[in-house]
């Protein structure tokens, strides 16, 4: 019996000792300690022996039983280690690699003509306001001098929330004049960029959303020399100093009087061709001086102060900036596209 324990012994250790994985270990562990392993069948026997025999044969059995534990220990802890150094091996960082640089996107051009806009515009002293794209109609329309039946009121071209036309998608920036006149001290001086909507097919020159930079000056003293000297400055510092304009009589309801500006069309220099649709001139915004009645609705004696406004077509201004001969180009976003500006 003693000879069956040692043996024991010497294989289970030497056998604990080649084991290459955890699970090896496992089944050892089950071939010499388990129920029905190895010393646990010696152990069984020790009925047969003699009561002298006993105790110290069952020390013999404790220890190697001790010294199977501890060995099976010290083996599962080695292939631990192995194994932790084996994985930090393959999931090795070299810090020494470059980077990949992310994508990143690029500035739309029409919000990069915005921007040069909006600093010509700070620079000659006007506050940038931001407003409301769901709007009253009573603001789009009846402040800004559009009665009711006004054809602009239209449900063919304009996008409404309810039967009364009470509340609508604004179809122009214009309502922020209103909205400046009725929070803001004169004088004024404001421009007020956004997103407008009309129920328009898309194509070239068309889209149901589009943007406006709206303006209004209000002051006493305020004339018509006044807009075209100013609107002249900005287009020529935004387009070139040699770029010409032109200002043809139009109508507007909160106008008067009212016009409309071009400049002339930088893909034919003014001689006519597709992209001015043969006139020589693009059309960049309408602008006026404010009707009379429009300031006394706002509270604003006309006797007094006296304003102009304009609102520019903002995806034309960047056409026109980058030479862009289709609208549907700025709303795509294809990066390809936009990276080139
Ligand atoms: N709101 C006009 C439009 O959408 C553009 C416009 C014309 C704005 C004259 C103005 C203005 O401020 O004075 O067609």
């Amino acid at each position: 019996m003693k000879e069956q324990l040692a043996n024991i012994r010497a294989q289970a250790l030497e056998a604990f000792e080649q084991a290459k994985a955890s699970a090896d270990l496992d089944a050892l562990r089950v071939k010499y300690l388990g129920k029905k392993g190895e010393l646990t069948a010696v152990l069984k026997q020790m009925g047969r022996l003699s009561a002298e025999e006993r105790p110290a044969m069952g020390q013999l059995a404790n220890e190697v039983r001790a010294a199977l534990e501890s060995a099976l220990d010290t083996a599962s802890k080695k292939l631990e280690a192995a194994a932790l150094e084996h994985r930090l091996e393959a999931e090795a960082v070299d810090v020494t690699i470059p980077g990949r640089a992310p994508a990143i996107g690029h500035r739309h051009p029409m919000y990069i003509a915005l921007d040069e806009m909006k600093e010509i515009f700070i620079g000659m002293g006007f506050t940038v306001l931001d407003g409301p794209e769901i709007e009253l109609g009573e603001l789009n329309f009846d402040r800004l001098n559009a009665e009711p039946g006004h054809p602009s009121r239209d449900w063919s071209d304009t996008f409404y929330f309810d039967q009364d036309e009470k509340v609508m998608l604004r179809s122009q920036t214009s309502p922020m004049q209103v909205r400046a006149m009725d929070t803001m001290k004169l004088p004024i001086r404001i421009i007020a960029p956004g997103r407008v909507y009309r129920k328009d097919e898309v194509d070239a020159t068309h889209s149901p959303m589009f943007h406006q930079v709206e303006g209004m000056v209000i002051d006493k003293g305020v004339t018509m020399a006044d807009l075209k000297g100013t609107l002249n400055t900005v287009i020529k510092k935004m387009y070139g100093e040699s770029t010409q304009t032109r200002f043809r009589p139009h109508h507007f309801p909160f106008t008067e009087p009212s016009c409309e500006v071009d400049v002339q069309c930088h893909k034919c220099g003014g001689v006519g061709c597709p992209t001015c649709k043969g006139e020589g001139w693009i059309e960049l915004l309408g602008a006026g001086m404010i009707h009379p009645h429009v300031l006394e609705m706002a509270g604003i004696d006309p006797e007094v102060w006296s304003g102009w406004a304009f609102g520019f077509g903002l995806e034309r201004t960047a056409m026109r900036r980058f030479k862009i001969d289709d609208l549907r180009l700025i709303f795509e976003n294809d990066v390809r596209f936009l990276e080139q500006f």
